[in-house]
This record gives C-alpha cells, sequence and structure tokens, in this order.
C-alpha cells in the first residue's frame, strides 16, 4: 500500500522556525468515537514520528496475544494510560510534535470533562480538529459539536472527513460531505473558507502526515499541514495589561498594591488606570523583597506596586494603561457551566468571581439550555446540572471586564453559592454596552489636587464616618418621606447629614432636565457626584431618587463604591399607586403624564441592595428604624 506509514520511529527533522522554546499549539480533537476519532489521533501520533520507541511493537503484541486485529485506537489508550498514571484528571494533555512545532493534544473523555476544562480555564484549546465520517456525513452531534466549539470561542477549525477507504476514495462522496459541512459550519458563525476539509483514511494513513496517492484529486493540505496553518494565541504578555488587585499593604510609609499580572506588561512610570473605581496613578515603583527593584513586570507574574499618588484601592479592582482598559459593564450574557446540583434559574443569585474581584449577580433571564448528553438545545429557565446554557447575568455595581474572546483571563468567571463553585462561564459582551462610554472626560489640562485634609481626619472630628444612603423605588414608595425623616433623627444625634431630594434637586441642579431616559441618567449622574462630593466632606448624604435605571445606579456606586449604600424602598406598584400621595399615578393613567415611572416608564430593581425595606408592608416608624439602625451601624467610627 503506497501511503502505509514506514513502521517504526522516523525521526523528525530538528525543528522549523517557530523553534522548540515555542509554547505547544494546544489543540482538541473532536467527534463521534465511532467516527474514528482515535484512529486518525493513533495515526497522527505514529506518523509525525511522535510514538515512544517501541509503542507500536507493543501494541502490536498485544493485539495478536488476544487475538484481535491492530487497532489504531488503542494508541491514543495507551498514550493516556501512560501519563495519568495514578492521577485521575478530566483531560489527557498528550504532547506531539509536527516538523515545524510541538502540540498539545487535549482529550477528554466526554463532553462533560471537555466542556467543564475549557470554560473553567483548566485546559484551553487555540484549535480544534473535527473528525467527521464520510458515510454518516454531518449529523446532528457534528451540528452541536461545532456549536459548542464556536459557543468556546474556538474559531480555528480543521475537518477531517474519514474512513475514505470505506467509499473506495470517491470524490463525490467527499465533495458531498464537504460542502454540506462548510454551509453548516457557516451558518454556525465559522468563517467556512477558513476551514480545511480534508479527506482521510486513518486505517492507512492517507493524508494526515503523508499524502495519498489514491485521492490525487484531492489538492489541499494534510491534516498535519492544516494544523501548522493554525495560529498560536498571542501570549498572555502581548496582550493589554491586567492587573488584579489581591491587597493592599501598608509597609512602613508605603502602600503597596499586591497584584496579579493576569496579562500584559506593567513598567515603572506607567499610568495606570484601576477599573471600575476609574481611578488613575502612576507606578512609582515595582516593589521586590531581596533583589534590586525591577524596572518591569509581566503576565504571569506577582507584584507588588506603589503609586506616586494616595488613591483609594481594593481588592478586585483592575489595573491597565490608560486608553486599553477593561469594559464596564453591570450585565452580560454569559456561556455558563453549571456544576450546582440545585438548579440555576431565573432570579436566582450568586457572587460572580472574576480574576479578584467579587459581585453579587442576579440571573435575568436563561436564553438557552444545551444537554450536553444528547446536546439538544431548548428553551428553558433553568440550568441542571451539568448543562450549557447562555443567560444574562446582572451584577450590582459596575463590573471591570473583557470578552472571553479579546482575553481569556478576564473574559472568565466562576460563580459561587454559599461557599461552593457552582458553575463557570465566558463573557460575551455582544449586544450589551460598554458603560465605559459613560464616564468620558471632555475637558483636558485638567489636575487634581488633593485636599490637605484627610478624611479619616474629618471622620475623627465629626464623630462619625460619612456615607451615601441611596434610596431608590417607586413613586410614592416614602423615599421623601424617610430620606427626611433620617436626616432629622442624625441631625437630633449630633451627626452631620444632608437630603438630596429628586422633587428639590429638580429645581435646582437639574431644572434643565426631563424624564427621558437620558435625562434621568444625566439627573442621577449629577446626583451622584453631589453626593461624592458631601461623603468626601465628612457628610452622610442621602440621596432619594426614583433612580429607576441600574445602569445609572451603578455609575453613582463608583463615585465612591465604599461608602456607597443603596436602600431599594420594596414597596410593590399596587401600593404606591393606591397611596398615590401627589395624585401623580391618577394623572398619569389618564395620559397626562408621559414617561410616568411604574406606568409608562419602567423602573428596574437592585440587584442585590445594602439593605431592603419592604415600605408596602412595614408602618413608617417600622421603616425608619431599620434605615436609622443600618445607617448608625454603617457609620460608626469603630466599625
Ligand atoms: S429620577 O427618575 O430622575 O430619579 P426623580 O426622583 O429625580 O426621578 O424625580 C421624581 C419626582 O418627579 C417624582 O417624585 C414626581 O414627583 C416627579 N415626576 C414628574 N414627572 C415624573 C415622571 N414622568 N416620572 C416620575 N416622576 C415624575
Amino acid at each position: 500500500m503506497a501511503t502505509r506509514a514506514k513502521r517504526g520511529k522516523s525521526k523528525q527533522p530538528a525543528a522549523g522556525k517557530a523553534g522548540a522554546a515555542a509554547p505547544p499549539l494546544n489543540i482538541v480533537v473532536v467527534g463521534h468515537v465511532d467516527h474514528g476519532k482515535s484512529t486518525v489521533i493513533g495515526r497522527l501520533f505514529h506518523d509525525t514520528g511522535s510514538l515512544p520507541e517501541g509503542k507500536l511493537e507493543a501494541i502490536t503484541e498485544m493485539c495478536r496475544s488476544r487475538g484481535m486485529p491492530f487497532e489504531w485506537a488503542f494508541v491514543m489508550d495507551s498514550l493516556k494510560a501512560e501519563r495519568d498514571q495514578g492521577i485521575t484528571i478530566d483531560a489527557a494533555h498528550i504532547p506531539f510534535r509536527s516538523q515545524t512545532r510541538p502540540y498539545m493534544l487535549i482529550d477528554a473523555p466526554g463532553h462533560h470533562e471537555f466542556i467543564k476544562n475549557m470554560i473553567t480555564g483548566a485546559a484551553s484549546a487555540d484549535a480544534a480538529l473535527l473528525v467527521v465520517d464520510v458515510e454518516e456525513g454531518v449529523r446532528e452531534n457534528t451540528r452541536r459539536h461545532g456549536y459548542l466549539l464556536n459557543m468556546l470561542g474556538i474559531s480555528q477549525l480543521a475537518v477531517a472527513v474519514s474512513k475514505m477507504d470505506r467509499v473506495g476514495f470517491e470524490r463525490d462522496r467527499f465533495d458531498k460531505v464537504a460542502s454540506e459541512l462548510k454551509s453548516y459550519l457557516g451558518d454556525l458563525g465559522f468563517d467556512a473558507e477558513r476551514v480545511t476539509v480534508i479527506p482521510v483514511s486513518g486505517r492507512d494513513g492517507d493524508n494526515i502526515a503523508n499524502p495519498s496517492e489514491r485521492m490525487a484529486w484531492y489538492k489541499g493540505p494534510m491534516v498535519i499541514a492544516a494544523l501548522d496553518a493554525f495560529m498560536a494565541s498571542p501570549p498572555l504578555t502581548d496582550l493589554p495589561l491586567r492587573f488584579a488587585v489581591q491587597d493592599v499593604y501598608k509597609f512602613d510609609t508605603r502602600r503597596i498594591i499586591a497584584g496579579q499580572l493576569e496579562t500584559g506588561r506593567l513598567a515603572v512610570g506607567d499610568e495606570i488606570e484601576f477599573s471600575p473605581a476609574g481611578k488613575t496613578a502612576r507606578v512609582k515603583a515595582i516593589e521586590a523583597w531581596h533583589t534590586p527593584k525591577p524596572k518591569s513586570a509581566a503576565a504571569g507574574q506577582p507584584a507588588g506596586i506603589t503609586l506616586d499618588q494616595q488613591i483609594f484601592i481594593e481588592r478586585g479592582q483592575i489595573g491597565s494603561h490608560v486608553g486599553a482598559a477593561p469594559m464596564l459593564t453591570d450585565t452580560f450574557r454569559a456561556r455558563l457551566f453549571w456544576l450546582g446540583r440545585r438548579p440555576l434559574k431565573t432570579g436566582n443569585r450568586y457572587r460572580l468571581r472574576l480574576a479578584t474581584a467579587e459581585y453579587p449577580v442576579r440571573v435575568e433571564t436563561v436564553e438557552r439550555v444545551i444537554d450536553i448528553d444528547n446536546l439538544a438545545t431548548s428553551a428553558a429557565d433553568e440550568v441542571g446540572r451539568h448543562a450549557v446554557a447562555e443567560v444574562v447575568l446582572a451584577s450590582r455595581g459596575l463590573m471591570a471586564l473583557d470578552p472571553f474572546t479579546a482575553n481569556r483571563k478576564t473574559g472568565r468567571f466562576v460563580l459561587v453559592e454559599d461557599t461552593d463553585i457552582v458553575g463557570g462561564g465566558l463573557v460575551d459582551m455582544r449586544g450589551f454596552e460598554n458603560l465605559r462610554g459613560r464616564f468620558a472626560i471632555k475637558s483636558s489640562n485638567i489636575v487634581r489636587r488633593e485636599h490637605p485634609i484627610e478624611l479619616a481626619d474629618r471622620w475623627r472630628a465629626n464623630g462619625h464616618k460619612s456615607a451615601i444612603i441611596w434610596l431608590t423605588g417607586l413613586p410614592g414608595a416614602g423615599k421623601s418621606t424617610l430620606a427626611f425623616g433620617l436626616e432629622q433623627v442624625l441631625f437630633r444625634k449630633g451627626m452631620h447629614a444632608y437630603v438630596l431630594d429628586g422633587d428639590n434637586i429638580r429645581h435646582e441642579l437639574s431644572a434643565d432636565l426631563s424624564f427621558s431616559p437620558a435625562d434621568r441618567a444625566e439627573n442621577i449622574r449629577r446626583v451622584g457626584q453631589t453626593a461624592g462630593v458631601f461623603a468626601r466632606a465628612g457628610v452622610i448624604a442621602i440621596s432619594s431618587f426614583i433612580s429607576p435605571y441600574r445602569a445609572d445606579r451603578d455609575r453613582a456606586r463608583t463615585v465612591a463604591p465604599e461608602l456607597f449604600h443603596e436602600v431599594y424602598l420594596s414597596a410593590d406598584i399596587a401600593v404606591c399607586e393606591k397611596r398615590d400621595p401627589k395624585g401623580l399615578y391618577a394623572k398619569a393613567r389618564r395620559g397626562e403624564i408621559k414617561d410616568f415611572t411604574g406606568v409608562s416608564a419602567p423602573y428596574e430593581e437592585p440587584v442585590a441592595p445594602e439593605l431592603n425595606i419592604d415600605t408596602g408592608k412595614l408602618t413608617v416608624e417600622e421603616s425608619l428604624d431599620a434605615l436609622v439602625e443600618y445607617v448608625q451601624r454603617v457609620v460608626a467610627l469603630n466599625r
């Protein structure tokens, strides 16, 4: 047989340009077992000379002694067994090399393991090889494998159409499957032009690493050449800087910001913006213990830095270069792998961990669920264990993140319930707004000046901390009543507090604004900033605004996240409308007020307010007591 590969170990020539130092390209092989996946892999290892000495002979002997025909699939099993000794792992990583570069073949025993590994980052594939049986053609399974690869962000794909020996190496049979494949893959979102489809025979080795004389009609690359044409993912050091803050240490006079350089590089003198807080400072030094201080640091390392300014930074912030910062959002679509024993449902709350940050989140919608046992897709509102789903998550406050396709470190997260990790996922921002655009500063040549008095000194002088107590809720929920009530109680206790009230501010600072979504956003922006000024002055700012849009409230929170307390007055619409203290609901129902919240304009409930007071059920006194008790606790100096 002309194409039968030489037996024994054929040494590959020395590595080419990619060099031995290049990290291996991670490649995942998918396809139904019966479609010849293991045979293709066994061949690939053999024909590239990647099998250890004597391996083939051992397998031949093993098959002979058991009275069974030689099986290429055993090569794979035996390689895996060799690498896994004693360790239980979800996916085998088996190295091999072509003439140009090293590879790591990721083989997961099943979909579960593969998807879980991909989503949690335990394994990451740069590209995929899909094996499709020429006699079977494109089946539902193939389509779903394609769907999952696409969902996991793997865009480089080659397809081996296997078992060509079974159809007499006939071109027509191949062409039919190939064109069907291309149109399927194109529909899924792959660039069909860039997907190489190769007719192969795993059994005989045609077009794996040796060209096939029996398929002279095929002019494209062999499998190994198609793999060699894949691009390696850019090294993490080449991506934009993402410095995830772990902790801030006070050390002699220095405040050292310790964190992990997830991607990119950082150097002394760089201007660093911390997100989502939005504060900026320059790197003064990169600290080191017993060695001279380095001038720069790169991805993969922990680093401790000092800054040229005292800005408030805490765990979870992500440092980046100005102009290349992560996105800001309070909602995104997640491609999720669910591990929780209890199903994930719309409305459920979890904690989302992304790099070093942790955010409270709520499941807004479950868009699509994929059962990975049978790979069936369905619309559902809950996600069972080991299912993959596309869900929309909303957080309290803005999150700093990247789409997974742009940064695999800051585009990935896990969900935590109590102390358990219950899911892992990838960030998909398509169709969601990057709220960073709403923070643009238009003036230039402006320089911040530090106040000579520290906030902590103001707090000590006042006898309490400052805070932003942000009341939100429907018209008639009792915001103004509680806000002014709180102001009075605090004043009588000798505390410094001041109310910013919707109706008042709209007579003054926001007199130029209507109730359109854009004007409400601007209203809340102004109020958020004003509340921030009060808080920095040492005062307890009590704001009382409907503030119906979550994104607007989340932006207000960024003004002073550590001092911001969202208080949701959760009386429902029926109660508020019945009260109708200003007669505005009635007017709105008559069509005399447009964009009236609750009637003709939306109210978006908080995801995880620091305090929830059901003013529909509690009396004014009870509500006020709850509010006073909370505020006194959070502004206490010794807290
Ligand atoms: S917000 O949406 O921008 O936060 P804000 O709290 O300042 O609203 O103002 C709400 C007050 O304006 C209400 O208490 C009500 O008295 C008055 N108002 C007038 N028109 C509207 C409207 N279309 N929607 C809501 N409130 C309105």
